[in-house]
This record gives C-alpha cells, structure tokens and sequence, in this order.
C-alpha cells in the first residue's frame, strides 16, 4: 500500500490545495493532509478548526484522511509510514525553497518529495491572498469551497470586530 503526506498549513485550504489532493487521491492508495503547527507563525483558524473544515471539503475522497503533527515533517512521515511527501509548484518562485526543503527532507530520513505542477487555474492561488481578498470585503467564492466562505467572512468579522 502506498500512503503519502500532502502538508501545510491551511489557513485555510483552497481549490489549488484540493486541486493536488484530489490528483494525489487518484494516483496513490491512500493520502494523508497533515495540518501542520508552527508556532511561530499565526493563524486565523485553529489546528482543529482547519481540520474539521479539511475533513468537510474532502469527504468524497475515500482515500484521503486528515490528520495534524507538531514538529519536523521527516519524524511525522517515520512514525507513520510514510515514505513520499507530496507538493504543488505554482510558479518558479516556489521552487527554491521547496527544493531546499526536499534535500533537507531526503538528507534527514531519506524521505522522498513529488513535486506536482498545480493546475493554471490556481497558480496565483494561495491562503494568504485568500485571506487579504476577504479581509478587503472581497468575493473569495471561485479560491476556496463554498462552505469555508462564510467562515472565513465570520472569522475576519471577529477578529476586525470594532475596528
Ligand atoms: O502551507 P505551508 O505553510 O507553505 O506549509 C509549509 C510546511 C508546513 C509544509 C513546512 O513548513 C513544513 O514541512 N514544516 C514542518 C517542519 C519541517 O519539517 N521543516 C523542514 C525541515 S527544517
């Protein structure tokens, strides 16, 4: 059985993030999502709440489960199996660091890293242009499902409330 790790930080998951997994779904037995927590870095939604609207948006992929890991994403691959991580390239300026990132990977614990090119349509895609559009007042329906809209409106609500 082959299982691999497609991982990020989803905040929160966009069409270019389910774009690569439902690709992903297809190619491999079975993929995980890891949420992965930094906590140097601020989010808007919680590690739970990212996982719970994940599991929502991918519930008709059979094969994909969604799970979280603190720490280095080698140690998460090793205590679970896992000996490919998965990632979208956007556009040329992903590739430095991502390429960094897979040769450190494959130097810690000879983890292997497959870089999928994301589709046209998403690659000026990200969570943080997601979050700016929306935090503007702007239509962020055609970037992230439909569910996750009014969460995220609600989300930017509470933490702009009185400004
Ligand atoms: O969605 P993001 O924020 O671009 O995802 C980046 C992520 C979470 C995949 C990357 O930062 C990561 O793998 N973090 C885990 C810590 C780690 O293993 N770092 C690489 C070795 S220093």
């Amino acid at each position: 059985m082959k299982r691999v790790v497609c991982p990020g930080s989803f905040d929160p998951i966009t069409f270019g993030h389910l774009d690569i997994i439902a690709r992903a779904s297809g190619m491999f037995d079975e993929v995980v999502i890891a949420v992965l927590v930094n906590n140097t870095k601020t989010t808007l939604f919680t590690v739970e709440e990212r996982i719970s609207m994940i599991a929502e948006v991918t519930a008709k992929f059979p094969n994909v489960r969604v799970d979280s890991w603190s720490g280095l994403l080698v140690d998460y691959c090793e205590r679970n199996k896992i000996s490919i991580i998965i990632k979208g390239l956007r556009a040329v300026t992903d590739f430095d660091y991502e390429l960094q990132m897979s040769q450190i990977n494959l130097q810690l614990k000879g983890v292997e890293t497959l870089f999928m090119s994301t589709a046209p349509a998403h690659s000026f895609l990200s969570s943080s242009l997601v979050k700016e559009i929306a935090n503007y007042g702007g239509d962020v329906s055609n970037y992230i499902p439909e569910p996750l809209v009014e969460r995220l409106r609600a989300r930017l609500a509470l933490v702009n409330g009185g400004k």
